[in-house]
């Protein structure tokens, strides 16, 4: 299996994208915005994208670096996520900018027609999102909204998290077991 490229933007829940790095592991090259450096301190207890690949194994890439692998065509990357994927990220998408590598590597990945697939956060959305979210789904990008389901009945934090990872495992093909599946026995 490829390399993935995690990107973790400033929008709120950066934890979406630490708990997927720590399973995707050494598969992952991970992008953090100058925004997502902030909402990762704030909301994970002061943890920097240096300490995060340190613990996973990861590559970390220089967002101001334009010449870094991810940001190429023929290097060998398999998807690129981006989670959690802000409004001004999703923006520059929608309008074909790739002015750092984390939207770089998400241009790249719709121009080689690669797996893109991105975890929006905004309460509420503005129409502007939303006419965002469309086009990019219009154009093939998985939209998987960080909103967790709760028809698992969970239980803790963590389980609200992997209910979201496990959407994006699953959309990278990645065999995972972090929540149950719905079997269809549940409310006979
Ligand atoms: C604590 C904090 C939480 C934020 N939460 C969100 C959010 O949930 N969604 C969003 O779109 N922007 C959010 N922002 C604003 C973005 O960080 C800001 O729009 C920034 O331009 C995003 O840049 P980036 O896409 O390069 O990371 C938040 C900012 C801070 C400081």
């Amino acid at each position: 299996m490829g390399e993935i490229v995690l990107v973790i933007s400033g929008a709120s829940g950066a934890i979406y994208g630490v708990r997927l790095a720590e399973i995707l592991g050494s598969d992952a090259r991970i992008v953090v915005t100058e925004s997502g450096r902030l909402t990762m301190a704030h909301e994970c207890e002061g943890l920097t994208p240096e300490q995060l690949v340190e613990k996973t194994g990861a590559i970390l890439e220089n967002n101001d670096d334009i010449a870094a692998k991810s940001a190429s065509g023929s290097a060998a990357i398999d998807a690129v996520v981006i989670c959690p994927c802000s409004g001004t990220t999703l923006g520059k998408l929608a309008a074909g900018i790739g002015d750092n590598l984390a939207t770089r590597s998400a241009i790249v990945a719709m121009k080689e027609r690669r797996n893109l697939i991105i975890v929006p956060r905004e309460a509420p959305y503005a129409t502007v999102h939303l006419e965002n979210m469309a086009k990019l789904s219009g154009w093939g990008v998985t939209v998987i909204p960080a909103s967790p389901g709760f028809y698992n009945l969970p239980q803790s934090m963590d389980d609200l998290i992997d209910f979201i990872v496990a959407r994006i495992l699953d959309h990278l093909g990645r065999d995972n077991d972090l929540t149950k599946r719905w079997t269809g026995e549940e409310l006979q």
